[in-house]
């Protein structure tokens, strides 16, 4: 079954933990592990950090951050050697309507930053990649910026029910 939920935010800096946390609570209805959960947040976080410190950076007007996520709560099935782990899934699209990124494999290449004298340190989209399951990003140059992230959540740890972690 399909769950989703929608949001909107300033592109501020302090709405940065709201969005992890937000995203980190809706993910909580796959049961996910405290690593998955946080392997969620830390890409979540750079996604928004990005929208914050890049995309409008020559015009914060109307600065907003869409965020989205759909997750598939019906288990999905992988297999791994002669293994069957069953999986859900969330999807994550973190969007922005700002300058939009000219080069995406230049810009998504580690250590790759435009803002060298301002303590970016070039790795976000590497940590994102490094986090989830899949990651993508779509740009055009004045319209803005979309970055779609996926992350498994096994939905048993060892063939065990796993603890349920809270919010
Ligand atoms: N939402 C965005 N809007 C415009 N440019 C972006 C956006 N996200 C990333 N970029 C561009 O991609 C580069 C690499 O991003 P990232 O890997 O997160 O490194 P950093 O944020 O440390 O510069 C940024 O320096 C910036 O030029
Ligand atoms: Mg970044």
């Amino acid at each position: 079954m399909e769950n989703y939920m929608k949001m909107e935010i300033a592109a501020r800096s302090e709405n940065e933990s709201f969005a992890r946390s937000a995203v980190a609570a809706f993910a909580l209805t796959l049961n996910p592990s405290l690593t998955e959960l946080s392997d969620i947040k830390t890409a979540v976080s750079e996604a928004v950090t990005n929208c914050v410190v890049h995309a409008y950076r020559d015009n914060e007007e109307n600065a907003k951050i869409l965020i989205e996520c759909k997750t598939e709560t019906l288990p999905v099935q992988a297999h791994r050697g002669d293994r069957c782990e069953k999986y859900g899934v969330i999807h994550i699209t973190v969007a922005d309507l700002g300058c939009g990124i000219e080069d995406i494999d230049k810009a998504t290449t580690p250590f790759f930053t435009t803002l060298q004298d301002d303590e970016r340190s070039g790795m976000g989209f590497t940590i994102m990649q490094t986090f989830m399951d899949e990651f993508s990003v779509e740009s055009e140059k004045g319209k803005g910026t979309r970055v779609r992230m996926t992350k498994k959540i096994k939905a048993t740890e060892n063939g065990e029910v796993k603890e349920r972690v809270n919010a």
